[in-house]
This record gives C-alpha cells, sequence and structure tokens, in this order.
C-alpha cells in the first residue's frame, strides 16, 4: 500500500565536511516530531552522518566546482520513517563489493570500511542505488514507534 507521508523534508547544501553536522542535526529535528527515543534518535544521526561522509569523502573526490548533497527525508502514519541522501559524484562500480563490510578504497588509511554496515544495523533497511559518473543516492529506513509507557 502506498500511503503519503504525514510529512517531509528536502534540503541542499555543499559537500564540506563543516555541513555534516548539519545534515545530522536537520534530520535529527525532523525525526524528533515523532518523539523517538534517545537510542532511535542516535541511530538516524549515526546513519545519516556515514551517508554524508560518504559523498563528501568518495563522491566528489575529483571535482573542485560546486559539489550538491540532497538530503530528503518523510515519515508515514505507522511511524515508518524513509531519509535519502544523495549525491552527483563519481557513482559506485560495484554497490555489493561497496556494502562488504571493512571494504575501501580508501588508501590513506583513514577510513576503515565499515560506514555501510554502520548504516544496515542502525536502521530497519539501507538500498543503495548509483550510476557511475552520475552519482548515488542511499536510502534510510527506519521505523520511529515510541513504546507505550
Ligand atoms: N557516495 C559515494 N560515492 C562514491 N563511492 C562511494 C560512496 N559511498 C561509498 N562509496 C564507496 O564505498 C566504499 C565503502 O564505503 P563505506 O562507507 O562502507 O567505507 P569507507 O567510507 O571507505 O570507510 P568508513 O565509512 O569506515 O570511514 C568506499 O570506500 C567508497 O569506495
Ligand atoms: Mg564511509
Amino acid at each position: 500500500m502506498n500511503k503519503s507521508p504525514l510529512n517531509r523534508f528536502k534540503a541542499e547544501f555543499p559537500a564540506k565536511s563543516i555541513n555534516e553536522g548539519y545534515a545530522r542535526m536537520v534530520a535529527a529535528a525532523f525525526v524528533s516530531q515523532l518523539d523517538p527515543t534517545v537510542a532511535d534518535l542516535a541511530d538516524i544521526k549515526t546513519a545519516v552522518s556515514e551517508a554524508v561522509t560518504n559523498c563528501i569523502v568518495h563522491a566528489y573526490r575529483d571535482k573542485s566546482d560546486y559539489c550538491p548533497i540532497y538530503i530528503t527525508g518523510a515519515y508515514y502514519p505507522d511511524g515508518k520513517t524513509v531519509i535519502t541522501v544523495r549525491d552527483k559524484g563519481c557513482g559506485i562500480e560495484d554497490i555489493s563489493k561497496a556494502v562488504t563490510p571493512l571494504y575501501t578504497t580508501d588508501t590513506g588509511g583513514e577510513r576503515s570500511g565499515m560506514g555501510f554496515t554502520i548504516m544496515e544495523s542502525f536502521c530497519d533497511k539501507m538500498t543503495v542505488s548509483s550510476r557511475v559518473g552520475k552519482g548515488t543516492t542511499v536510502r534510510l529506513v527506519k521505523k520511529i514507534v515510541r513504546p507505550q509507557s
């Protein structure tokens, strides 16, 4: 069944590391409308942070002009919350390899290859779609339901 969202947002910002905190907070502020648990909120912030960091670090590694990141959020009557993070960067050639724990193309020793694994474990579902030379979209789905006290 395709229900319309109760609420949604869209944001765009340049792929600068200073904006990683902005992306995390905008997603958290939006999800806070559902009165999530502290744990659920922390999970969303962590997952968004990993997705946005990937855009900043990997997607635009060979570009210097304006490099946009697009983030959207929506939540549905049952608490299902969907956040997407999209870039128009280099794309990912082999998605199944990229999402494998400990896989990284980083050669500087700074990355551990755990970003996608973290996103997967902190959300109910994560999907990656990508086209080489066109960009990548990560879709993060998490059901936010406050336990009845
Ligand atoms: N938005 C993206 N655009 C292009 N390539 C990407 C993107 N996101 C991820 N990748 C590729 O997928 C690989 C795995 O990503 P992942 O986030 O799991 O690990 P990492 O970023 O290398 O390390 P870590 O997240 O632990 O710092 C990256 O090394 C990179 O090659
Ligand atoms: Mg990463």
